[in-house]
């Protein structure tokens, strides 16, 4: 949600800057803009994409060596050129950038607007940094102790970085809430919501903590705590490559990333699962086997695509570990006072690992003792940082904004993380391991066959892509599945899809059901199959459009279809891996025939660090 760059250092800013802007554009994309130390503080700002305020830009003096800039996903005020961030403080001395929100902006701004303040935007943002500006005027205080003060007194979730026209080369950053890097290079430092933006230019980075603030300027960076007690920065070794951010040949990052998935699921299980000893090693999991054999129960906590890996893990656990599952939307057991013991395992889900509902739930959960297991994707955030123990997806930076390589990804972890609780309790047997970890290591290659079906689901796509709605059904590990092509469909072409549990469909969706309506089930050979099929025949007989994802050869099947898409065998276990694969791709080549920018569907952001 935003995505903020700041840079100070002997190179010209503002190229990086809107370079920096480009890679963290999937957290946000309705306004843009800059703020330069030029002669004095300059700020630019449009609604509309980076390309756009680069247009804008063009035959603007731009030359600064300390700068910052904003993509935002609006929360406070309409996407404006006006609600555009930076934001200038009434002196005009300040600009500032924010990702997140103040929760007490109103109150801050009823004391501001008594005391003569007027706003020119309808952002939080602007508040906060003329409270920070009142601050320092009161006190006679410097800026890094008025915002200090400020951060005291204000709740909710930021990152902040501000520019003061007084002091030309320094940046003072803040964090709470919100993800933020800083990139340490020789005499120059990067600051970047996360690490993309400082890529070609260092590998050292450090990541800012809650409740600290860094006073950064070209050969220096200063990290306190609000107490105002310095920190030592602890610098890290970043492990990613630029080719990991673009999009190599491929149209978007969407399709780039669907046809990254055998390698994904590769990466994920290499170093692990060892098909020559039957053995998995997970360092995260062998930490902390005692509780997580003799849990009461397992909680697992995400939103959205990552909600529903975790309902596939709920099947996956509870038949191989005997262990009961609860799987919640974060946002909602968060608010709801749960029931939490001691013996609990709660398991995060996050590809970003940033989603501020996720973090907080946990947050609350290890406050009530529980044992918080992180299952993301990305490398050090906070909700990597918050988990007690767990294992990284290592699925890569996924950039597309609906979550593909990642769901897969998850998928193998979390299966792989049941196996090896379930040989520690001995609530498998010998043989059937073994045959699963021959399963999950065939994955790679079968996603490679699936991924050859492309221009069949291309032409399918053309078929449906004016349909209004879509049914999405399934059974069992496929349910999930059902739920997660229909999320895709609504993300990238903004046609109404609903997921049902098939047997649900009777008791209500049914009568949605005649010839305009296509219904996708994933009906892929596992123990439901049969019942699927007579699901099936139900809308057939109500003259529903039947498009389903099958096994290869499954002919009985094909014949009672409109349309099919093929997927090879595999146990129900590891299939969802499988099944998948063919509706992310029908989402994108129905979100592509409507002519929708894919990669940045409107209204989304990639990482959701609002609540
Ligand atoms: O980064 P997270 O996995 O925590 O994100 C959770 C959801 O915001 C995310 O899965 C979202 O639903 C995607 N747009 C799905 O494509």
């Amino acid at each position: 949600m935003c995505g903020i760059v700041g840079y100070t250092g002997p190179r010209e800013a503002y190229p990086i800057i809107i370079k920096g802007l480009k890679r963290l554009e999937y957290r946000g994309y309705d306004s843009t803009g800059v703020a330069l130390q030029n002669s004095g503080l300059k700020v630019y700002k449009k609604k509309g994409r980076v390309a756009e305020l680069e247009d804008m830009m063009i035959g603007k003096d731009i030359h600064a060596h300390t700068g910052i800039g904003h993509t935002r996903w609006a929360t406070h005020g309409e996407p404006s050129d006006r609600n555009a961030h930076p934001h200038s403080s009434a002196s005009g001395k300040l600009a500032m950038i924010h990702n997140g929100i103040i929760e007490n902006y109103a109150q801050i701004k009823k004391e501001l607007s008594n005391k003569g303040y007027t706003f020119s935007s309808d952002t939080d943002t602007e508040v906060l940094l003329n409270f920070i500006e009142e601050i320092q005027k009161n006190n006679q205080c410097n800026l890094e102790e008025a915002v200090r003060i400020a951060l005291k007194r204000v709740t909710g979730a930021y990152v902040i970085l501000l520019i003061d026209e007084t002091h030309p080369d320094t940046i003072i950053a803040a964090r709470k809430g919100s993800p933020l890097v800083i990139g340490i290079g020789k005499g120059e430092h990067f600051l970047g919501s996360d690490a993309t933006p400082m890529l070609e230019y260092t590998k050292e980075v450090v990541y800012v903590n809650d409740y600290e603030l860094a006073i950064i300027k070209p050969d220096e960076l200063i990290l306190k705590n609000l107490g105002n007690e310095k920190i030592t920065p602890y610098v890290q070794k970043l492990d990613m490559e630029l080719a990991a951010i673009e999009k190599g040949g491929y149209e978007h990052f969407m399709l780039k990333e669907i046809n990254e998935q055998p390698e994904t699921i590769y990466d994920c299980l290499r170093g692990r699962l060892d098909i020559t000893t039957g053995t998995i090693t997970m360092a995260g999991v062998e930490k902390e086997m005692e509780r997580l054999i003799h849990a009461n129960r397992i909680v697992i906590v995400a939103c959205g695509t990552s909600w529903h890996a975790g309902l596939v893990a709920e099947y996956i656990f509870e038949e191989l570990c005997r262990i009961p599952v609860e799987v919640e939307y974060a946002s909602e057991f968060r608010y709801r006072n749960p029931v939490i013991f001691p013996g609990d395992v709660i398991i995060a889900v996050s590809q970003s690992g940033e989603t501020a509902d996720t973090l907080v739930a946990i947050e609350k959960a290890k406050d009530q003792g529980a044992l918080i297991f992180g299952v993301v994707n990305v490398v050090g955030s906070s909700i990597a940082r918050a988990s007690q123990a767990g294992a990284y997806t290592h699925a890569g930076p996924e950039i597309g904004v609906a979550s593909t390589k990642a769901f897969t990804a998850q998928l193998a972890v979390l299966t792989m993380v049941a196996l090896k609780l379930a040989k520690q309790k001995n609530t498998i047997s010998e043989e059937r391991y073994l045959h699963l970890v021959n399963e999950l290591h065939a994955i790679p290659e079968k996603v490679a066959i699936v991924l050859e079906s492309a221009p069949l689901i291309k032409a399918l796509a053309e078929k449906y892509k004016d349909a209004e709605d879509f049914l999405y059904l399934g059974r069992g590990y496929n349910f999930p599945v059902a739920l997660e092509g229909a999320l895709k469909l609504k993300e990238i072409s903004y046609i109404h899809a609903e997921g049902y549990p098939a047997a649900e469909m009777k008791h209500g969706p049914i009568a949605l059901v005649d010839e305009n309506l296509p219904v996708v089930f994933v009906a892929t050979r596992d123990s439901f199959h049969e019942k699927v099929v007579s699901n099936m025949q139900e809308i057939k007989a109500r003259k529903g459009k039947v498009i389903a994802v099958i096994n290869e050869g499954d002919t009985d099947t094909a014949a009672i279809c409109d349309d099919v898409m093929t997927v090879p065998e595999a146990n129900e276990i590891v299939a969802p891996m499988l099944s998948t694969i063919p509706l992310q791709l029908l989402a994108y080549y129905i979100g592509l025939a409507k002519g929708y920018d894919v990669d940045k569907p409107r209204n989304l952001a990639k990482s959701v660090t609002v609540e």
